[in-house]
């Protein structure tokens, strides 16, 4: 079964980058899969995710058709061999069996809990859809992964590196509320598979997974890391090791003009959606070297170029 859950998987299908840039240069509008189907599962929200999908599949002629699981649909049960006496009345084995005489290819967005450690690093939800579903299953963000995300993300750096070898900074940034570390593992996965030069800076108590880091420098003093960085990508996470817990650190880690200052004219970059004058200020957000709406768009391509190779593989 073709599937497309973590970074790694990429490999399966033969893409890099480069290819992804070929792609993207010639890419057209066509009715290639016009007998296919896309259901979209959501378990949280979403702006980006869910309508650079539908896009995607609108330029390769793929009908859509979606729904938001804690809405419009039955709680879902993961665990095996319980008593489901409880408030969840449908369990994965038959809800992924049943969606997918619908469709074609299921892609499922389903955040970490940040309060259960062992459920989220095996990332249940969407590997229960892959186990049980008959379709091959995408990944929209799951509790440690956002592999699509990251792809846009190298995309955007291969297409505005003034450099061969540019240097790229993933910054930790504050937040009000403890927030999963998918964007960032994939982020750091995508920049070992592309050979980048990543340091990742964040403060001592917020280090992530080291099995996610292994190899990359991590130093927590945010200016030494911005010395002259081609690219900032910043990012909150919530503790690792103190599982989910809200990291208030005393001094201030928002990416601002002083800071970026330190760079080598950095271009900035964030997943979206961004709190200004938080994470980032307004000042730098505003800036010509803001590509966080670059980012965005490339989140089409990536998908696209995924659902094109993965259809062409099922055939
Ligand atoms: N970056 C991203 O995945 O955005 P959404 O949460 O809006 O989909």
């Amino acid at each position: 079964m073709k599937k497309f859950i973590y970074s790694e998987d990429l490999i399966d299908y033969d893409i890099n980058v480069s290819n992804l840039i070929k792609y993207k240069n010639n890419v057209n509008i066509s009715n290639k899969y016009q007998n296919k189907v896309l259901g979209l599962i959501f378990f949280n929200p979403s702006l980006r995710t869910r309508l650079s999908t539908q896009k995607a599949a609108l330029n390769l002629g793929i009908k859509t058709i979606s729904i938001n699981v804690n809405k419009d649909s039955w709680q879902l049960e993961f665990e095996d061999n319980i008593v489901m006496n409880g408030d969840k009345p449908e369990h994965i084995k038959e809800a992924a069996q049943v969606i997918s005489q619908y469709c074609d290819i299921i892609g499922v967005r389903s955040f970490a809990s940040l309060e259960n450690k062992k459920t989220d690093l095996e990332d249940i939800i969407i590997n229960s859809f892959v186990k049980y579903s008959k379709v091959p299953v995408i990944n929209l963000e799951s509790a440690i992964s956002h592999p699509l995300q990251s792809l846009a993300d190298a995309l955007t750096i291969k297409e505005n590196s003034k450099f061969k070898n540019p240097k790229i900074i993933l910054s930790w940034a504050p937040h009000i509320k403890p927030l999963p570390h998918a964007v960032a593992n994939s982020f750091i996965k995508m920049c070992r598979l592309c050979n980048f030069d990543l340091t990742i800076t964040n403060p001592k108590e917020c280090n992530l997974s080291k099995e996610i880091t292994n190899g990359f420098d991590v130093i927590h003093d945010q200016n030494t890391a911005f010395k002259n960085a081609d690219f900032i990508y910043a990012k909150n996470w919530s503790s690792f090791e103190n599982y989910g817990k809200l990291i208030k650190p005393k001094n201030s880690w928002t990416i601002d003009t002083e800071k970026m200052e330190l760079t080598n004219n950095a271009y900035f970059m964030h997943c979206l959606p961004v709190r200004r004058n938080l994470i980032v200020t307004d000042h730098v957000l505003d800036s010509k070297n803001n590509l966080t709406i670059n980012q965005a768009n490339n989140r089409t391509f990536a998908t696209q170029y995924i659902l094109d190779k993965i259809l062409k593989n099922e055939k």
